[in-house]
């Protein structure tokens, strides 16, 4: 994958519609970019550069800025494990360095098979459910040793799949309020309506997360009841209790919120 595809250029198009100067669109759509190939290729940024009329310099200045966005390829799993305060105070570190053993690797490195991506992070706005984890955006707390080994588990064999995208697919939720119908940005043809608000109980691109661990890193489904806090909580996809929820939403702000 290098530039955007068919679907995505036309989003991208709606996007940078959505402001009066196009270099604005300039974060909407390197997370557009990154979701489509998991990191920012080089010939992507090309584009994304062409499309908001800023050098190819100017947008891997902005990229190169900002942690969540990847200049070279990660594993299929981005584990991001929250070192600070309330984490660090629930045994972050101790977390990590059992992370670390577990695949053989050190925040910065990925796993041989290209499963895992491991880095720290700084506040993850799951302090309620310290220590916390992020997979691909999305929020697993009250994490034990255990609940990683629980965790690696159920995402190898892929019993994840529905509730952890793939990397870079920040948000389940597209906006589009203010989009114009038919996306064609700078032009008139075809855009005299603006598309119907989402119906935003239906309209996710990935079910509701539900952490599969209860607190302590015990499997929810070994706790009586224990998930039914849990996918209550993801159903509406901004509670960051028990369950987990979309990272992205509450951590960056992003044209699909
Ligand atoms: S300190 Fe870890 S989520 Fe806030």
């Amino acid at each position: 994958m290098a530039r955007l595809n068919e679907d995505n250029l036309v989003r991208a198009r709606e996007l940078v519609a959505l402001y009066p100067h196009k270099r604005s669109a300039l974060i909407p759509l390197l997370h557009l970019l990154q979701e489509q190939d998991g990191y920012l290729t080089t010939d992507g940024m090309q584009h994304v550069a062409e499309l908001v009329e800023l050098t190819p310099a100017e947008v891997r200045g902005t990229a190169s800025f900002y942690d969540m966005f990847h200049l070279e390829p990660v594993g299929k799993y981005l584990v991001a494990v929250c070192t600070n305060i309330a984490c660090l105070l629930h045994g972050a570190y101790d977390l990590v360095e059992h992370i670390e053993q577990s695949l053989g690797i050190h925040p910065g490195e990925t796993t041989p098979d290209g499963m895992f991506t491991l880095e720290d992070a700084e506040c993850l706005a799951l302090c309620g459910n310290a220590p916390c984890v992020t997979v691909n955006w999305r929020y697993f707390g009250d994490l034990t040793a255990d609940g990683w080994d629980s965790l690696v588990e159920d995402l190898r064999s892929g019993r994840l799949d529905d509730e952890v995208p793939p990397h870079g697919t920040l948000s389940r939720v597209r906006r589009a309020v203010g989009l114009m119908a038919g996306g064609a940005a700078g032009s008139t043809e075809g855009v005299a309506a603006p598309r119907p608000a989402p119906d935003l109980a239906t309209s996710r691109t990935t079910p509701a997360v539900a952490s599969t661990l209860a607190p302590g890193g015990v499997p929810r489904d070994a706790v009586a009841g224990g998930g039914t806090q849990a996918q209550a909580a993801g159903a509406d996809g901004r509670a960051a209790g028990r369950g987990g929820t979309d990272a992205g939403a509450a951590v960056t702000g992003t044209e699909d919120q």
